[in-house]
C-alpha cells in the first residue's frame, strides 16, 4: 500500500510568516497583540534583546499551536493535520500514515489517525534507508488544561507578542511538556541546521507518532510496516528492510541526554481461596489474606538491580477481591507495574518474571495463587556519552522500545518529569529555548557519529 497525503486542513491561526525561520523581515512581525496588556496582565515586562534568540516566535507559535489542539490519545488526527500543515509551510515533503481502525463495540466508528512523516524539501524523495530518525508523539493524557503563560489562560484566537516576554515565563497547558514541547524544539533544530547547510537534508527524517501515552500503536505500527515492506516511503528494492542511521527520541527529561530507562511488564496478580464463615477461617482458606502476604512478599523482595537502573520495583496499582466483610473472601487480584532494572531490553523481563515466581512460591500458603504478566521489556540503553550534555536515567517508558532495528537511540527534551502528567504541566521559555541549543548539538551529533 503506497500511502498518499490527504488534503491538509488549513487553520487560519497559523499564518505562513508564524512558521517562517531567519527571514529577518518577517521574524520581527510576530503575531499581532492588539490586546495584549489586558490579557497578559503582569506580563509586560520588556525581555532584554539578548534574552530573545532569532527563532523565538516561530518556535513559541508552533508550541502554542500544538497545545491549543486537543489530542488525548485516540483522538490525535487534528493535530496531525495542523503538524503536517507546519511541516508543509516549512517546505517538508509530508505524509500521513494511517493505522488500522480499531473498532469497538463501545466505538463503532472511531477517528482515523495517522503517524506524521517529514522529509527536507519539497517533492523531496521519501527515503527513510540511513536516514537519522527525528522523532516524538503527539497525542496527549487526558485531561485537556488550556494554553496559559503565568498561568493565565490565553484564548487560542488572542494574539501574543512572543518577543515581549522574559525568558522566565511559565507556559502550560496539556502538552506543553509532554510532548509538545519536544515536537516543536526538534522542529526548530532541524530546520535551522538544515538552512545553515549544518546537515544534508537526506540525513534527516522526521516522525511525530500517535498513542505513545496508551500502548505505543503508533511507533509499533510504523516500526512494523518498515518490515513487512510498506513504510510510507521510496525506499528502492535494494533496501527492503530499511535501516535508520540513528534515532533521536523527544521525551520530557530536563533538557538532560538519557542513558536509558528502565523496562516496564503489567499483569494480574490472582488469589483463589474457599468461601466460608468468617467465624470459622480454619473452613475455609481468605484470599485476600493470601493475596496481601504475597504482596508483601513480593514488595519486600530484591527482584534484581543494576548500578546504572537502580532497583526493579513493583507498583500495587489496583486491588480487588471479597464481597462482604464477614464472608471469608473467595477471590482477590491486584494489577501491577513493575519497572525494570536488570538484564537487557530483550531479556530483563524474563529475568524478572523467574525471580517474581520464585517469591510466590515461597509465600506460605501460596498455593491458590497465579501470576500473569502481560509483554514488556528490559531496561532500554541509549547512547549518552556526548560531550557538552548532563545525563541522567529515565524511570518511564517511552517509544524507544516500539522501534525495532540496529540503529543507535537518543534521548532528550525540555521540560520536567516530574510535572508532565499534573495538572501544573508546563515549562518556561528559557527550558523550550535551551532544549533548540540542545537538538542543534545532539542531531549534528548522531548525523555525524557512526
Ligand atoms: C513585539 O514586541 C517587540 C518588542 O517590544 C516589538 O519590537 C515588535 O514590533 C512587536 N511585534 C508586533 C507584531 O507588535
Ligand atoms: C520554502 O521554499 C520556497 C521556495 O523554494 C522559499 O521561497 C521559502 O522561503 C521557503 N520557506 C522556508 C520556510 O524555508
Ligand atoms: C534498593 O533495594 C535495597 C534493598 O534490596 C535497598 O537497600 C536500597 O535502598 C534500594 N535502593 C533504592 C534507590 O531504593
Ligand atoms: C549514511 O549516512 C551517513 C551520514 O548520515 C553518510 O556519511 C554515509 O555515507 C551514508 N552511507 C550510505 C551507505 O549511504
Amino acid at each position: 500500500m503506497r500511502l498518499t497525503t490527504p488534503p491538509l486542513l488549513l487553520l487560519s491561526t497559523l499564518g505562513t510568516q508564524t512558521f517562517a525561520f531567519l527571514n529577518p523581515d518577517t521574524e520581527q512581525h510576530p503575531l499581532a497583540h492588539h490586546q495584549h496588556d489586558n490579557v497578559l496582565n503582569g506580563l509586560d515586562r520588556v525581555a532584554s534583546d539578548d534574552d530573545v534568540p532569532s527563532y523565538r516566535v516561530p518556535l513559541l507559535s508552533l508550541h502554542r499551536a500544538l497545545v491549543d489542539v486537543p489530542s488525548i490519545s485516540g483522538t490525535e488526527n487534528d493535530a496531525a493535520f495542523l503538524l503536517g500543515q507546519a511541516l508543509t509551510e516549512l517546505n517538508y515533503t509530508v505524509s500521513l500514515q494511517p493505522l488500522p481502525s480499531t473498532s469497538t463495540t463501545e466505538n463503532p466508528n472511531p477517528q482515523p489517525r495517522y503517524n506524521v512523516l517529514a522529509w527536507p524539501g519539497r517533492d523531496a524523495r521519501r527515503t527513510l534507508h540511513n536516514r537519522t530518525l527525528i522523532t516524538s508523539h503527539i497525542d496527549v493524557v487526558p485531561p485537556y488544561l488550556p494554553y496559559a503563560l503565568d498561568h493565565t489562560p490565553i484564548p487560542p484566537s488572542h494574539p501574543v507578542n512572543f518577543t515581549t516576554l522574559p525568558a522566565t515565563t511559565l507556559v502550560s497547558g496539556r502538552g506543553s511538556v509532554d510532548a509538545k514541547a519536544s515536537v516543536a524544539a526538534q522542529i526548530t533544530a532541524t530546520t535551522l541546521l538544515l538552512t545553515s547547510n549544518t546537515i544534508p537534508p537526506e540525513s534527516i527524517v522526521l516522525l511525530y507518532v500517535v498513542g505513545e501515552e496508551t500502548s505505543g500503536d503508533g511507533m509499533k505500527h510504523f516500526s512494523q510496516t518498515l518490515t513487512t515492506g510498506h513504510p510510507p516511503s521510496d525506499d528502492a528494492p535494494a533496501n527492503p528492510t530499511p535501516q535508520f542511521h540513528a534515532a533521536v527520541f523527544g521525551e520530557p527529561t530536563d533538557n538532560r541526554l538519557a542513558c536509558g530507562h528502565k523496562g516496564i511488564t503489567t499483569g494480574t496478580l490472582t488469589a483463589t481461596g474457599r468461601a466460608g464463615h468468617s467465624g470459622y477461617p480454619w473452613l475455609g482458606r481468605s484470599a485476600t489474606a493470601g493475596l496481601v502476604h504475597a504482596l508483601e512478599a513480593l514488595l519486600a523482595a530484591d527482584l534484581g538491580s543494576s548500578e546504572r537502573y537502580g532497583n526493579t520495583t513493583v507498583n500495587v496499582g489496583v486491588l480487588e477481591g471479597g464481597v462482604a466483610a464477614n464472608v471469608i473472601a473467595a477471590e482477590a487480584s491486584a494489577r501491577l507495574a513493575v519497572r525494570i532494572a536488570v538484564g537487557e531490553r530483550r531479556t530483563g523481563r524474563g529475568v524478572v518474571e523467574g525471580r517474581m515466581r520464585d517469591v510466590l512460591a515461597g509465600v506460605e500458603g501460596g498455593e491458590g495463587l497465579g501470576l500473569e504478566l502481560t509483554g514488556g521489556y528490559g531496561p532500554v540503553e541509549c547512547r549518552c556519552e556526548v560531550e557538552g550534555f548532563e545525563t541522567m536515567v529515565a524511570n518511564y517508558g517511552t517509544d524507544v522500545p516500539n522501534l525495532e532495528g540496529e540503529h543507535v537511540s537518543y534521548l532528550y527534551g525540555p521540560g520536567s518529569i516530574l510535572v508532565e502528567h499534573g495538572d501544573d504541566e508546563g515549562l518556561t521559555i528559557g527550558d523550550l529555548e535551551e532544549s533548540v541549543e540542545g537538538y542543534k548539538r545532539l542531531i549534528k551529533y548522531a548525523v555525524e557519529a557512526s
